[in-house]
């Protein structure tokens, strides 16, 4: 179903603004086909298990490569899969995704060769971006005995994705939105995983983490009435 972006030659077609739009009329067409009443079913509401936490760009869909569809993953992407306290735009996606979709699996997604890790471990100016990007950088901090070890540089960069991810995991295991909902005896699971762009496989980190007894005591956060 997905829109062609070949021609029969196998040469790349050129995608404009209006190839977009014409895209979007063949898919509605091949989707009612399909399932004539598809749209009368997804726009009755939505109830998706996931929530994915993944990098903005274009070569890594979460439905797509996950073999998913519209309906079954809420999805907030930045440069970079970055997870920070003070991102009132990921705190309002993960809180909605939590407390009122009631999502029980909450995914951070990199990717290998991904190029705001990799600019983050130079020291070249990109403008605003540098800002979010340093956020990488002080990751790279914490473990910067383990990445200096690694004299490969594209092997460091796959360390660093990786790193990025788990910070992002632990991260959202810090917020009063993830540990108020396991205090109140809900499910809900925090995984990393990382993209290969050139396998088109994903990794799991295996850092998934269901409850705060991993963690130390001064991130743990207290019930409201005994604070
Ligand atoms: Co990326």
């Amino acid at each position: 179903m997905c829109a062609k972006t070949t021609d029969i030659n196998n040469k790349p077609l050129h995608i404009s603004y209006e190839s977009l739009l014409q895209g979007n009329k063949d898919w509605v067409q091949e989707t009612l086909q399909a399932d004539p009443d598809y749209f009368n079913k997804l726009s009755a509401g939505q109830k998706p298990p996931i929530l994915w936490i993944g990098c903005s760009d274009s070569r890594v869909p979460a439905n797509q490569i996950t073999n998913t569809n519209p309906g079954d993953i809420f999805v907030h992407r930045n440069i970079a899969n970055v997870v920070v306290h003070t991102d009132m735009n990921m705190l309002s996606v993960l809180d909605y995704a939590v407390n009122v979709l009631e999502v029980e699996h909450v995914i951070v997604c990199g990717h290998y060769g991904c190029g705001g890790v990799e600019a983050a471990m130079g020291n070249k100016q990109f403008g605003i971006i540098d800002n979010w990007l340093r956020n990488i950088k002080d990751t790279y901090r914490l473990h910067y005995h383990e990445l200096d070890l690694i004299s490969d540089h594209k092997k460091r960069a796959e360390k660093l994705v990786e790193l990025n991810v788990i910070e992002g995991v632990f991260n959202l295991s810090k917020t009063s939105i993830v540990q108020n909902r396991w205090k109140n005896g809900k499910k809900l699971g925090l995984h990393g995983w990382a993209y290969s762009l050139e396998t088109g496989l994903i990794k799991d980190l295996n850092v998934t983490c269901e409850n705060n007894s991993h963690m130390s005591a001064v991130f743990k956060i207290a019930d409201i009435d005994k604070v």
